[in-house]
């Protein structure tokens, strides 16, 4: 079955791996658009790099909008000590052909769901979630048109990685992902408990980069420099590739497993600022808004990503 998706990111490396296997996947999804959002890195550098992936890949074709650079409350924090200062260090940055549009992000969304059938295009997030809160916000007619939302952010078990409460997409923005996640459509999130299972390993890089098409190289050389910082950090094998967990459940949701959960977000304390509370055993009586993924076959991730960019070399 091939999804209208619209995918909503702020590379950093792992956004840009999730539209490649985006791309990769032309039986599984009609890719109508890509909005970007300032958070990794500020909103400049995040359209410049989507329309680098474009480029890389050779879809010059998809529009790409750039929406909103700050949050809609709190300062932006950036990501440069992860991602480096380009957002997707490892490869060489370069001005892309593939155009920005002129259109701000958020009326592309709010036009494109506005134009479309009942349940019949899914947003997948994998940043800061303003854009998103801010087209809910701005009209809320979009809501009936969105089949789901599939989001990287949160985490329960695993904690933080911005704070000791808090993961960044959701630390950045928390009064837009409280808006999200109250919207009232259905909402798979995936967050560290899953993200961090998920590492690229010198293993798995090297059997990427020996694909040997430019876009694998190009992969390989992102998750490269993508994997010294959270090495080090974790003491694990390998960067988690977050965002890309998005598009891989919606091509294999057997891959992950999840649970119907309510998960409420902070925005009030400083301490907790952004924190997830999850309800995993639903020791409360507040509604189910969330799919909450709780597990990963990481090799069987690494298997679709790898057979997907296979493809560029074809
Ligand atoms: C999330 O934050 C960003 O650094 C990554 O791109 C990912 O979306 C992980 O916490
Ligand atoms: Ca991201």
């Amino acid at each position: 079955m091939t999804r209208k998706i619209i995918i909503d990111c702020d590379p950093g490396q792992d956004d840009a791996v999730a539209l490649l296997l985006a791309f990769a996947s032309p039986e599984d999804f009609e890719l109508l658009g890509i909005t970007t959002v300032g958070g990794n890195v500020p909103l400049e550098l995040t359209h410049r790099n989507a329309r680098m992936m474009c480029d890389i890949a050779g879809h010059q074709d998809i529009p790409v909008y750039a929406g909103c650079g700050e949050p809609l409350v709190r300062p932006l924090v950036t990501a440069e000590a992860i991602h480096g200062e380009t957002g997707i260090n490892g490869i060489d940055a370069f001005e892309p052909e593939t155009p920005l549009q002129d259109m701000h992000a958020v009326d592309y969304i709010v036009q494109t769901l506005l134009a479309a059938d009942d349940a019949s295009i899914t947003l997948v997030p994998t940043g800061p979630l303003t854009n998103i809160g801010t087209a809910i916000d701005k009209e809320p007619k979009i809501l009936p048109k969105i089949e789901q939302i599939v989001l990287m952010g949160g985490a329960m078990r695993e904690g933080g990685n911005r704070t000791p409460s808090a993961e960044f997409n959701i630390l950045v923005d928390p009064h837009a992902a409280d808006i999200v996640l109250r919207c009232g459509r259905p909402i798979t999130q995936l967050g560290l408990d899953v993200t961090h299972e998920v590492l690229s390993t010198r293993d798995r890089v090297e059997r990427i980069k020996a694909l040997g098409n430019p876009v694998a190289e190009a992969t390989a050389g992102m998750l490269s420099f993508f994997d010294r910082f959270d090495t080090k950090k974790y003491k694990s094998r390998g960067a988690p590739l977050h965002d890309p967990c998005t598009i891989a459940w919606l091509i294999r949701p057997e891959l992950f497993e999840g649970k119907a959960c309510n998960v409420a977000v902070e925005t009030e304390s400083e301490l907790t600022m952004g924190h997830t509370a999850v309800d995993f055993w639903h020791v409360t009586d507040r509604p189910i808004n969330v799919n909450w993924i709780y597990a990963v076959d990481a090799d069987g991730f690494y298997e679709l990503l790898i057979e997907r960019l296979a493809r560029f070399g074809e």
